[in-house]
């Protein structure tokens, strides 16, 4: 009999139990989830995203089941920085995992207004940035499409926080590579991908959108593919641990991206479908590593044989 295997990775400096973590904005604030699962055994929770200020997210309807995943254009609907500090923190700082604040901004700067003020907070102990979104100055071409951006905003972000910085890259470019050596040059610690693939739906009878903001994000099962060969793609280039996050549903999904180079996973619309998959998903990855008589989930990251 071997003994159990072990399941810890680290994050640059964030000790997690497991490789399994919540994707942004599929978890809500986590408390959500509470009476569902044992949000103790997870490997480190991430929030929804945060603003500055409160936002109302978009007009409905905002999420539409397609083949194999949904599409979602929810607005970034959240209670803002200081909601999130005295109404949800509470409840989180007294959890086991690690916290991971995920922040997104409209302007450069509110980025790294967010980042100075999550610096001050003991309890919160990472920053994932959303670099997916519009960039106002620049005609609301997303930050995370262009290098140039894309450094300068994390770079912004990097100057104002000591606390573990994960760049969360938009996987609607044309050379992840190109935007990944841009985040870890401007000082990210962790690189985690993929974010929703822009997407639409149509309805035949109205002829309208299915989506009131017409254009989306899509998620789930469908996206899976793309995002394996992304992450496989920056392990190539990047010095930096990377997070996989794209339709991961089973232990089998979670264990292909750490084979193609990620240190840990996100897991996101499988939320919906089972709220105890995150569970689930870390019991599958310790069988796999039992069977196989494999003494420490870090022995099979980045073993792709090609
Ligand atoms: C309803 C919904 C809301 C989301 N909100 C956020 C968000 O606030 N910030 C963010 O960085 N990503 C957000 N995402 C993207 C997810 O975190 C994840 O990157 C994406 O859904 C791919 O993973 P999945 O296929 O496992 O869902 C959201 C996704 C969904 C489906």
């Amino acid at each position: 009999m071997m003994q159990q295997p072990n399941l810890k990775v680290n994050i640059g400096a964030l000790k997690l139990q497991n490789p399994v973590m919540t994707a942004s904005g599929t978890f809500g604030y986590a408390r959500e989830f509470d009476h569902l699962m044992d949000l103790n055994r997870l490997g480190a929770i991430i929030v929804k995203g945060l603003s500055l200020k409160p936002t109302r997210g978009n007009p409905p309807p905002r999420v539409v089941e397609t083949a194999c995943g949904m599409i979602n254009a929810i607005g970034l609907e959240n209670v803002g920085i200081e909601g999130f500090i005295t109404e949800k923190l509470p409840f989180l700082q007294n959890l086991y995992p690690p916290l991971i604040v995920n922040i997104y901004g409209k302007l450069e700067e509110e980025y790294w207004q967010l980042a100075a003020r999550i610096d001050e907070v003991a309890a919160i102990d990472g920053i994932e940035v959303n670099i997916s979104c519009p960039n106002v100055k620049a005609g609301g071409m997303a930050f995370g499409v262009d290098p140039q951006a894309a450094y300068s905003v994390i770079r912004a972000v990097r100057q104002q926080t000591s606390k573990p910085l994960i760049v969360k890259l938009s996987p609607n470019v044309t050379d992840i590579t190109e935007i990944a050596t841009a985040v870890e040059e401007a000082g990210a610690d962790c690189i985690s991908l993929i974010n929703t693939i822009s997407a639409m739906a149509v309805d035949i009878n109205t002829r309208r959108p299915k989506i009131a903001n017409i254009i989306g994000g899509l998620s789930g099962p469908a996206i899976k593919p793309v995002a394996l060969r992304m992450v496989w793609q920056v392990a190539q280039k990047s010095k930096i641990p990377i997070i996989g996050i794209g339709g991961i549903m089973t232990a089998q999904d979670a264990l292909e991206f750490l084979i193609a180079g990620a240190s840990a996973i996100q897991v996101g619309t499988a939320n919906f479908i089972n709220p105890g998959v995150t569970t689930e998903i870390i019991d599958g990855i310790e069988a796999f590593l039992i069977e196989r008589d494999i003494a420490s989930v870090m022995d099979i990251v980045g073993t792709l044989e090609t």
